[in-house]
């Protein structure tokens, strides 16, 4: 069986796609060079899933690596994870942003057209759609310049996958925007685990949840939502992670083409929705205090999944429930295991 090389496959969303891949019978082979995470997730995939895979342990921006992997496997396709993703890290460190993502992005696919393997799935994500002043986002609004190098890096990779696949339609393409992936395994050996004090909401309240952390900080309560927080669209990873499996299913089924589609649940919930979910579901108190605003972040913002639905048959599945219990089951489970 032809195998699908997954870039980045030890991180949050890759290790959870390669268990919904490994599940489904794919066979894949995993490129990471662990700059943001560990080598255990590879264990903890086989775990889950009972299943073996190839690994390279490598950097996906170095030519003479991936001529390696492609010289050596019969690959179907590509599903491209490896990247930075850090949005106040970016505007400190552009240039690593855009070698590590955007370079590397391009080294990969000019490898792939020396093979020609041209199957490629790409992570996007809704920053590309800036701040467009509505808040339900659509696969057909103008992709615009990022809000951070960050974001930037993929405006910059959807721009140049849609000059690609113009200038050469044997390409036959996917790239996926994600809204705000959460959540973990229900095993709860796979998850989130960001290094320091995290950015992102959820792992935030889970280190407040083990006492790592005393209190969140919610940056604002004076936007113009139902409870004045910020709203996003959170979708649980494993709902994420089928989201690729269905992308792949479109490309072995369809003409060839570039595909976009927003990967999102279509609801928004505010930061208060999460913290007073996250207390109800688990059952623990987390400490907070009002903040100014953070700045660069907008009020509200959710996908429409019409197109993803229409297209690929992507229905998300989870709540945000789950999403709370498996978030708190998994940092209970790094908690136990350290
Ligand atoms: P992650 O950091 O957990 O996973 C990325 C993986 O790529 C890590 O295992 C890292 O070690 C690896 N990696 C980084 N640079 C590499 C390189 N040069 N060579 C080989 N491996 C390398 O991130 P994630 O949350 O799983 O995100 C996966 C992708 O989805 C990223 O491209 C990210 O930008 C995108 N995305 C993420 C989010 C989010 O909120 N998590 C939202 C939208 C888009
Ligand atoms: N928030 C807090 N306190 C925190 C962290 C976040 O109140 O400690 C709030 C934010 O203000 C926002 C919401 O929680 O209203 C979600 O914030 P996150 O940082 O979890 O996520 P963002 O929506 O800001 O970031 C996401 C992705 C990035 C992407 C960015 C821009 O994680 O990859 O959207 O689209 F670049």
């Amino acid at each position: 069986m032809k195998k699908i090389l997954v870039t980045g496959g030890a991180g949050y969303i890759g290790s959870h796609t390669c268990v919904e891949l490994l599940n489904a019978g794919r066979e894949i082979i995993i490129i990471d060079n662990f700059s943001n995470s560990k080598p255990k997730t590879l264990d903890n995939i086989k775990k889950i899933t009972n299943k073996d895979f190839k690994f390279y342990e490598g950097d996906y921006t170095n030519r003479e690596t991936l001529e390696e992997i492609f010289k050596n496997n019969d690959i179907d396709a590509v599903i491209n994870f490896a990247g930075y993703k850090a949005v106040g890290e970016s505007v400190q460190k552009p240039l690593e942003y855009y070698i590590n993502n955007v370079t590397g992005a391009l080294t990969l696919l000019d490898v792939m057209k020396k093979y020609n393997v041209k199957k490629f799935i790409f992570s996007s994500s809704a920053t590309i759609y800036g701040n467009p002043g509505t808040t339900k986002y659509v696969e057909s609004m103008e992709i615009k310049r990022g809000t951070s190098p960050y974001g930037t890096t993929k405006s910059m990779i959807e721009i140049i996958l849609d000059d690609l696949y113009k200038s050469d339609n044997t390409w036959n393409i996917v790239s996926l925007r994600y809204f705000n992936p959460v959540g973990a395994h229900s095993s709860g050996i796979i998850g989130e685990e960001p290094q320091g004090i995290p950015n992102n909401l959820m792992p935030y309240i889970q280190k407040v949840a083990s006492g790592s952390l005393s209190e969140l900080s919610v940056f604002g309560d004076d936007y113009d939502t139902p409870d004045g927080t910020g709203v996003r669209d959170y979708i649980h990873v494993v709902d994420l992670a089928k989201g690729h499996l269905l992308a792949l299913n479109k490309l072995d089924t369809s003409d060839n083409g570039l595909y976009i589609y927003n990967l999102g649940t279509g609801t928004g919930y505010s930061v208060l929705d999460i913290v007073k979910t996250f207390e109800k579901v688990n059952n623990i108190k987390i400490p907070y205090k009002i903040v100014e605003r953070r700045p660069g972040d907008l009020a509200c913002y959710y996908a429409d999944p019409t197109k993803a639905r229409e297209e690929l048959g992507f229905k998300t599945e989870k709540t945000l429930e789950d999403i709370c219990r498996d978030s708190w089951n998994y940092q209970k489970n790094i908690l136990n295991s350290d």
